[in-house]
């Protein structure tokens, strides 16, 4: 399975601080924003990573992330967005590097205490289709919504006024080549964009939806509160946390392995 982390679109809400820098190089307690997803994706046994970038600074990636040898990868692969189309139009831009076969990818402003191990080794057993991880919220209107009856997802809302549950979809997504079958068939949103929700409704309506509730704190880094929520969780408990169970479990980059396929 290859790994995609989006790091690209234009970070408005964050203006001033991304007027002349990159949303994903600013630091959240003692590293760049990207360094935490990518390392989310290596600890998962995920060693062929692309980063999809955008906007301004886009040449600092390269000084900052070079070949990947900070995170123990042989190379990195990057490649630029022009505008904010949106995430699914971003994860589009990934459909050579991914030849065919499943990808993982993580928005380049999520941050987990944990680790995905768990959750991309149960992906590999299923075989297909698409996976999405849930966490518990107090503010649901601000992520897309999961409308819940029992282990099924039935529906996805991007940023309900009165959602249907507790629940946010958390930005990390697992699915099969299908995707970029998908992304060509969205149209913008209201917002002008092509939505990541629209994919994972498009899964669902397929009947190839299935998700899991993600251990650990989460955040996303995408406005002032959150990006300090996420400095000062990060300075408190650390993130991207390894133990010994999930390192078997499907971190084989992590634990010293190679790349897990
Ligand atoms: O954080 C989780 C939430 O992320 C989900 O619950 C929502 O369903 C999903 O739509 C998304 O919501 P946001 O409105 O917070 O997404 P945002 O526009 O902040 O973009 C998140 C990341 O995606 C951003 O850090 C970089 C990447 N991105 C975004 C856009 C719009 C791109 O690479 N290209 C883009 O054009």
């Amino acid at each position: 399975m290859k790994g995609i982390v989006l790091a690209g679109g234009l970070a408005t809400r964050l203006r001033p601080l991304t007027a002349v820098t990159n949303k994903h190089l600013l630091p959240v307690y003692d590293k760049p924003m990207v360094y935490y997803p990518i390392q989310a994706l290596v600890n998962a046994g995920i060693s062929d990573i692309m980063v999809v970038t955008g906007g301004n600074s886009a040449g600092d990636f390269l000084k900052l992330l070079r070949d990947g040898r900070v995170f123990g990868l042989k190379r990195l692969n990057y490649t630029y967005q022009e505008g904010e189309g949106g995430i699914a139009a971003a994860l589009d831009l990934c459909e050579d590097f991914a030849e065919g076969g499943p990808v993982c990818v993580v928005l380049g402003d999520n941050i987990i205490e944990r680790n995905i191990c768990r959750a991309v080794k149960a992906y590999r057993h299923q075989g297909g289709g698409a996976k999405i991880l849930l966490k518990k919220v107090h503010d649901p209107q601000r992520f897309g919504v999961p409308e819940l009856d029992g282990r099924r997802v039935v529906r996805i809302e991007e940023k309900p006024k009165e959602p249907k549950s507790d629940y946010a979809v958390i930005g990390i997504y697992m699915y099969d080549a299908e995707v970029f079958k998908i992304t060509k068939t969205l149209k913008p949103s209201g917002r002008g964009e092509l939505e990541i929700t629209d994919v994972n409704n498009a899964y669902i309506d397929r009947g190839e939806m299935t998700w899991d509730e993600l251990e650990g704190w989460w955040t996303d880094a995408g406005t002032f509160e959150s990006l300090l929520r996420a400095s000062n969780l990060v300075a408190e408990t650390g993130a991207n946390k390894l133990d010994e169970e999930s390192a078997s479990a499907g971190g084989a980059a992590a634990a010293g392995g190679g790349e897990a396929k």
